[in-house]
């Protein structure tokens, strides 16, 4: 019988090891580099991105170990979107991953290089995937450049301390947070040689759960403890950042998570094979308690 639990923490395991293995050594010249790399790599996330990548391919009824390329190369690139979002010039945040954040341990220019380092290595993998490489090396640039995360991350910023907004609420989510899980769920599908309906399943499936994702993320940085969630809580607020909440508030918030899992699960059908894992994952990301 299929169990949540176990899936994550294999698929985790999964990542972890390959990770270890692809990652050069903490000692290796420039070592304060790798350090930091690895610090934050090896911090402790809940690697769902190369969860839902391997799920995909699976979902396409090939073997997890055929998406381990792009699954490797989501989880360097969110790391780096991490690092660079908690630096001092951005959200300035002094915990990630339950330890201190990058900039915290290596000073700030460490850190910005590690991102830029791991942003690099993103590429590299994603490269080394055996089918459909070059597909996926654009996905990922598409996902991360100017209108991908780092368009989020810009609109997040500049929306700071403006009134509450709809229309900048969903180009926020959609890119900031959405752009890396629908480019996840596609590359699993991509790498394993999955139709174009199943490609176009993913990005349902994942634009829905992509928005889920980061409602949970505003509801939970009002309501959870630090110690929750490994990094500080009530910051949103603080900094009058345009979230879920203050643009839908609790109710609007959670009513609208139910209709994203609901859409989310209903293009499971357009996979070929298992999706099982998919739909268990959609229902845990809007019900996330970290
Ligand atoms: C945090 O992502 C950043 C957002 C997009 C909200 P995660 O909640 O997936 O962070 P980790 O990888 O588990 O640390
Ligand atoms: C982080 O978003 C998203 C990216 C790094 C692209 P947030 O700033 O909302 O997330 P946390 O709360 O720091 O994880
Ligand atoms: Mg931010
Ligand atoms: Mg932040």
């Amino acid at each position: 019988m299929f169990e949540l639990p176990t899936y994550l923490a294999e698929g985790a395991r999964w990542i972890e090891e390959a990770l270890d293995r692809l990652v050069l050594p903490a000692d290796t010249r420039p070592a304060r580099l790798h350090a930091a790399m690895r610090h934050s790599l090896f911090a402790g996330g809940k690697r769902l991105r190369p969860i839902l990548c391997a799920a995909s391919a699976e979902a396409c009824g090939a073997a997890r170990g055929a998406a381990l390329f792009p699954a490797a190369a989501i989880e360097c690139l969110h790391t780096y979107t991490l690092i660079h979002d908690d630096l001092p010039c951005m959200d300035d945040d002094d915990l990630r991953r339950g330890v201190p954040t990058c900039h915290k341990v290596y000073g700030d220019a460490i850190a910005l290089l590690a991102g830029d380092a791991l942003q690099a290595l993103a590429f590299e993998f994603a490269a080394q995937t055996p089918m459909h490489a070059l597909e996926i090396v654009r996905e990922l640039a598409d996902a991360a450049g100017s209108v991908g995360v780092v368009g989020g991350q810009v609109e997040d910023m500049l929306g700071e301390h403006l009134p509450p907004d709809a229309e900048r609420l969903e180009y926020i989510q959609l890119h900031k947070t959405g752009d890396l899980i629908v480019c996840a769920c596609r590359m699993g599908v991509l790498a394993a040689g999955g139709s174009p309906d199943a490609l176009a399943a993913a990005t349902r499936y994942a634009a829905a759960i992509g928005e889920a994702f980061q409602i949970a993320d505003d509801l939970l940085n009002a309501t959870a403890t630090a110690e929750q969630l490994g990094k500080a809580v009530g910051t949103d607020a603080a900094r009058g950042k345009t979230t879920a909440l203050s643009v839908h508030g609790m109710d609007g918030a959670k009513k609208r998570l139910q209709e994203l899992t609901d859409a989310a699960l209903q293009a499971l059908p357009g996979f070929p094979g298992d999706t099982t894992p998919l739909a268990a994952l959609a229902r845990h990301i809007a019900a996330r308690k970290n």
